[in-house]
């Protein structure tokens, strides 16, 4: 393998390898804006130039790959290249290539969405200069409407063309170009063909200096006031890593988190949206459906409600049971144990969601058409899951019991003859929904982006959703609502302190999920055994 010496630190690295990725990885900072690990190199920015031994001019690290050279040509007897970027010619290098990228850009940063997360910000106080020797008019040109929620601000625009690769490379749809040369060039969509694509929002994650900006984020607050949580997507099964930025109980962007096990850099613009769908309608209370009212009612109240009725109708031999597709894995697997426990039959399914077609974009990126973010999940750590809701129609059906679909539950001809045979319905849901609309009793509990615990992607990658704001009124934890019901019904449930305590049991007694802990899951997930 080659060796490289970066400054005074040596590696052993790939033949092939990309200076600046290497320098990256050991925390050695170059500067650079046009280069973005998935998209192609074009080496325009000229911000990442190095000193390399051998070469006489600046090469931009972007671009030079390492190679192996012949025991006789090696430097210094023993290094395949020899990186400087430090040197006093390297850094003059830095500062004139920000002082031009710089000409035109305007100084607006107390108003600039970008700012504290701005790479142009952060090189300039290291590389800029204090003053600016440009005496001509700066360029200015209006703002426009790119389309799918995108705006650019073209006066900050540095032509790092990032965005431009991005639409040609990874959706492949082309949108974007640059027009005209030179002084007049600028990022452009052809008249009539906006930007249109389900991945369009990543654009303004990769523009390094806030050029484009998402309309729905833009001006709502300021980037250090923000809590970054890092969780996971549950919108569809390929379970994108994302990190959600809040405050308290308001969310106000959905970001990409890089993850090679998942989705690689991006997300798409469906999980980007996702958390306004949870705005409205949300439950904040039990309530007992009264006639076509609905009345508040206690915790307590609530579960002993759920005991009378099922002692009203048929006893626990007649409950039953639908599991969500969309919840955590821990609050699935305790309402497969709680009806294992309640009944000796396959009592327990899952509630359908919907489907689409999968959509996938040239460079792999794929939006799954199944809509049950947790499908393989669910499936994974029930017990006894009955394939359908048909045999429960056979003997006595008492009450029902459903973890909710948030909002993606399908209300097929099988569902709504269930519900409407069962006398009671209990539905555990964060927001009204079609399924709510059903039921005689709802619990409230957190939403998608309160919840903590596990969920499995159809790839059997399991990762940790992370609370990101807090619940709301008296909402409690998914997990812990089913735990109570059992304590109620059952007399277990108790144990449970924390959804890794649920994670911890699941480990213990499903198999395949014997190597996830807590730990494991780290930032990045953990495989199930049997998907490896
Ligand atoms: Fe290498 Fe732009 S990052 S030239």
């Amino acid at each position: 393998m080659p060796l490289l010496k970066i400054d005074d630190q040596t590696f052993e690295v790939p033949k092939g390898a990309r200076v600046l990725d290497e320098a990256l990885k050991a925390g050695i900072e170059i500067p650079h804006y046009c280069y973005h690990p998935a998209l192609s190199v074009v080496g325009s920015c000229r911000m990442c130039a190095v000193e390399i031994d051998g070469i006489p001019k600046l090469q931009t690290s972007c671009s030079t790959l390492v190679g192996e050279l012949p025991p006789e040509k090696k430097f210094e007897g023993q290094y395949d290249m020899v990186v400087h970027t430090r040197s006093d010619k390297v850094v003059a290098a830095r500062k004139s290539a920000l002082e031009f990228l710089l000409l035109n850009h305007p100084l607006d940063c107390p108003v600039c969405d970008q700012a504290g997360e701005c790479l142009l910000q952060d090189y300039s106080f290291k590389y800029g200069h204090a003053h600016s020797r440009f005496i001509e008019e700066k360029r200015v040109r209006p703002g426009e409407d790119l389309g799918s929620g995108v705006v650019i601000n073209q006066n900050r625009c540095i032509m790092c063309t990032r965005c431009v690769r991005f639409t040609r490379e990874i959706t492949g749809t082309h949108e974007l170009f640059v027009e005209n040369r030179g002084n007049d060039n600028r990022i452009a969509v052809f008249d009539g063909h906006p930007l249109d694509n389900p991945l369009a929002g990543n654009v303004a994650d990769i523009c390094p200096v806030g050029a484009l900006l998402l309309k729905d984020y833009m001006h709502t607050t300021r980037v250090w006031l923000l809590s970054h949580t890092p969780s996971t997507c549950t919108e569809c099964t390929t379970g994108c890593s994302i990190t959600v930025d809040g405050a308290k109980d308001r969310i106000y962007r959905i970001i990409s988190r890089e993850n090679a096990q998942a989705n690689g850099h991006f997300i798409c613009d469906y999980g980007r949206y996702a958390f306004h769908q949870y705005e409205d309608d949300v439950l904040t209370t039990p309530q007992l459906k009264d006639g076509a009212e609905w009345t508040e009612i206690s915790w307590e109240e609530a579960y002993q409600q759920v005991v009378d009725r099922i002692g009203e109708y048929g006893g626990q031999q007649a409950v039953r049971a639908l599991a969500s597709p969309t919840f955590p894995n821990e609050s699935n697997y305790l309402l497969g144990q709680l009806m294992n426990q309640l009944t000796d039959k396959k009592s327990i399914a899952l509630l359908p969601v919907k489907q689409q077609e999968d959509q996938v974009f040239p460079m792999g990126f794929r939006i799954s058409g199944d809509k049950g973010g947790n499908h393989r999940g669910a499936r994974d750590v029930i017990h006894n899951l009955a394939a359908g809701t048909q045999s429960f129609h056979k003997g006595d059906l008492g009450v029902l019991i459903v973890l909710d679909g948030d909002g993606r539950g399908e209300i097929t001809e099988s569902i709504e003859r269930l519900f409407a045979a069962a006398p009671f319905t209990v539905v555990l849901a964060s927001n009204r929904s079609d399924i709510t609309r059903l039921a005689d009793l709802v619990l409230p509990v957190a939403g998608p982006f309160e919840r903590e615990g596990t969920v499995t992607n159809d790839q059997g990658l399991v990762q940790w959703l992370q609370p990101a704001v807090q619940l709301k009124g008296q909402a409690r934890p998914d997990w812990q609502v089913v735990a109570e019901l059992s304590q109620a019904l059952i007399g277990e449930g108790a144990m449970y302190t924390c959804a890794g305590d649920v994670t911890w049991k699941i480990n213990q007694t499903i198999e395949a999920y014997s190597q996830i802990t807590r730990f494991k899951i780290g930032k990045f997930g953990q495989f199930v055994e049997s998907a490896a």
